[in-house]
């Protein structure tokens, strides 16, 4: 993640002034530190992730970091069977960098796990140019520019991309 993602994911935890979040795709945890850096004080950071391995990296990081244990909730598994099970509109915001190819569900589990006036953010959403690329691309990169058209066509969402890392797409739902 670039130190511009980063800073990107606190500032947008602090806009919201977050207390929960929930983050897809846990990896090494470097963008969970960060979102937990823009949260409250007494936010939790609900993080998913199929690799127990990864998650295991993810808890000693936070840790590491300075985080207590009480403000990350760990969940293995696929984000797609997860989620359903996570509470409606109790999130501030979701961050998804899980599986490319799932984007588009994802967006709607976002909607519904999202308050009012809270934000739905994904990395990866230029996939190294080849979103714009005219080139035959493979099925990861249509799904993007289906979350892509998607997003901007919602009424429901108010959207910006912001040109840090590899692309972030962030939306507010109204
Ligand atoms: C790019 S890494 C995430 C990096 C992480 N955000 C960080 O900053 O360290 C992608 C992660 O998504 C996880 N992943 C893959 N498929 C997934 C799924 N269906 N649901 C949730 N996570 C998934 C992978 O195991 C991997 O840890």
């Amino acid at each position: 993640m670039s130190p511009g993602t980063g800073a990107a994911l606190r500032l947008l935890a602090a806009t919201v002034d977050a207390k929960a979040v929930a983050e897809i795709g846990t990896g090494c945890g470097v963008s969970g530190i960060h979102l937990l850096h823009g949260m409250r004080p007494d936010g939790v950071l609900t993080t998913v992730d199929p690799e127990p391995e990864h998650q295991q990296f993810a808890r000693q990081a936070f840790r590491a970091a300075g985080f207590a244990s009480n403000r990350a909730r760990f969940i293995p598994g696929r984000a797609l069977d997860v989620l359903p099970r996570l509470a409606d509109a109790g999130y501030d915001l979701v961050y998804c960098d899980g599986d490319r190819l799932e984007y588009p569900e994802y967006l709607a589990e976002s909607l519904r796990l999202l308050r009012p006036g809270g934000v739905v953010v994904f990395e990866g959403a230029f996939a190294n140019g080849r979103t714009v690329d005219s080139g035959p691309q493979p099925t990861e990169v249509l799904r993007l520019r289906e979350l892509l058209r998607t997003v901007r066509e919602s009424q429901e969402l108010v959207p910006s991309l912001l040109p840090v890392g590899d692309g972030l797409l962030c939306a507010v739902k109204r």
